[in-house]
């Protein structure tokens, strides 16, 4: 078993050290000679990658919300169209799935039985499959035609952090691999991203440095009983992950819902009682990301009006969102695609503190279990 000596929990110790688990999973396929990305482990010759015409990603639980952030990344660097299932619909929805398709099964045990028999029914299907999984030699990794190894460490808490951050860079990487592939991607922007990737590290440890004023946050909310989180594009995927992390480990009934789609029923629920968490970061070298900030902004102020309470994401610098919101949480800026590797830090470090200050078993919540082996 990990040592837990120096933290009391398995949970913030796997938090604080997602800046080991990044860099283990991310330098060793890009610091080399050639500047080239080493994904050998794909298996999957080049020409045939060159020639893909769709992706499926199917996963489960945090896994999931890591495949929803791929979908992002692929279809914006390699302009090839994305799906994400969950796992246990896939069989369901009678894939049409078939060759010329690759499917890529996220999974941190490797064990999970509805992600193991997606992979299977893939296959069947004649689809190219790949395993992004954190254990070596795991059921998934031995059945998928390639795979791409997460190097976070054991995980022994049942809620996934290090091996979720670490996913996405895997995620990230194969972007950029396969937009480089398919020509979509220079060169100098390829080299540009992984110079981006590497400085996550650092970034993640500024956030872990803040991690106290998270606590203070959590010391404020952590006898509420309902959650919202919001956010748009990409950064959905981490709204339904911060639920997720606070549903999992303190009991709290969390939603995650894309910003936009709050007015469309959720905003029936937003007033003093409700906390809402919106991620409102920029990236101000995007005109898109611009856009959407703005819209972010307009929505809070709408929210406020409703008399909700607003804890926010911005980026660092940003004098406007500190204005509007009760709270806010200073994210680094990194390009879009990266930020949800940054975003789910606090949002993580807010789940364990508020659990712990609920005096729950963080490490080993109520009913679940580290990997579901039956469907
Ligand atoms: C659940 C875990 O049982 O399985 C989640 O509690 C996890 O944390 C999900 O995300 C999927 O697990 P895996 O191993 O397939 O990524």
């Amino acid at each position: 078993m990990a040592d837990v000596r120096k933290f009391p929990h398995h949970l913030i110790r796997e938090i604080f050290e997602q800046p080991e688990a990044l860099r283990r999973t991310i330098e060793p396929r890009v610091l080399l000679a050639d500047g080239e990305i080493r994904l050998d482990e794909v298996r999957i010759a080049r020409e045939e990658l060159r020639s893909v015409r769709r992706i499926n990603i199917v996963a489960s639980g945090t896994s999931r919300h890591a495949g929803m952030t791929g979908q992002y990344m692929m279809q914006e660097l390699a302009a090839v169209p994305v799906d994400v299932d969950y796992a246990s619909e896939f069989e369901y929805r009678n894939p049409m799935i078939g060759r010329g398709e690759l499917s890529i099964f996220i999974t941190q045990s490797g064990e999970t039985a509805d992600t193991t028999a997606a992979q299977r029914e893939a296959r069947e299907k004649g689809s190219r499959t790949i395993a992004i999984t954190n254990v070596e030699g795991s059921t998934i990794a031995r059945e998928a035609d390639g795979f791409i190894y997460t190097h976070a460490g054991p995980e022994i808490s049942i809620a996934s952090t290090k091996a979720f951050t670490a996913q996405m860079a895997c995620l990230f990487l194969f972007a950029l691999y396969l937009g480089e592939i398919k020509q979509k991607v220079s060169r100098a922007l390829a080299q540009s991203y992984i110079g981006e990737l590497l400085a996550l590290l650092e970034k993640t440890e500024t956030i872990l440095a803040a991690a106290d004023r998270v606590e203070k946050l959590a010391e404020l909310y952590y006898r509420v009983d309902d959650f919202m989180f919001l956010g748009r594009a990409i950064h959905y995927p981490v709204a339904m992950d911060g639920a997720l992390k606070l549903k999992e480990v303190s009991y709290i009934h969390a939603e995650g819902y894309p910003t936009g789609e709050a007015k469309h029923g959720p905003n029936a629920l937003i007033d003093f009682r409700l906390p809402l968490v919106m991620i409102a970061t920029c990236d101000r070298s995007d005109p898109g990301s611009v856009l959407r900030y703005e819209k972010n902004v307009s929505n809070m102020e709408g929210f406020k009006k409703q008399g909700a309470t607003v804890i926010a994401l911005a980026s660092e610098g940003d004098a406007a969102i500190p204005q509007i919101a009760d709270h806010t949480i200073f994210i680094p800026s990194a390009p879009e695609l990266l930020s949800p590797i940054l975003e789910i830090v606090p949002l993580q470090l807010f789940a364990y503190y508020v659990a712990a200050k609920r005096g729950l078993d963080v490490d080993r919540p109520r009913n679940l279990v580290k990997a579901v082996t039956l469907e």
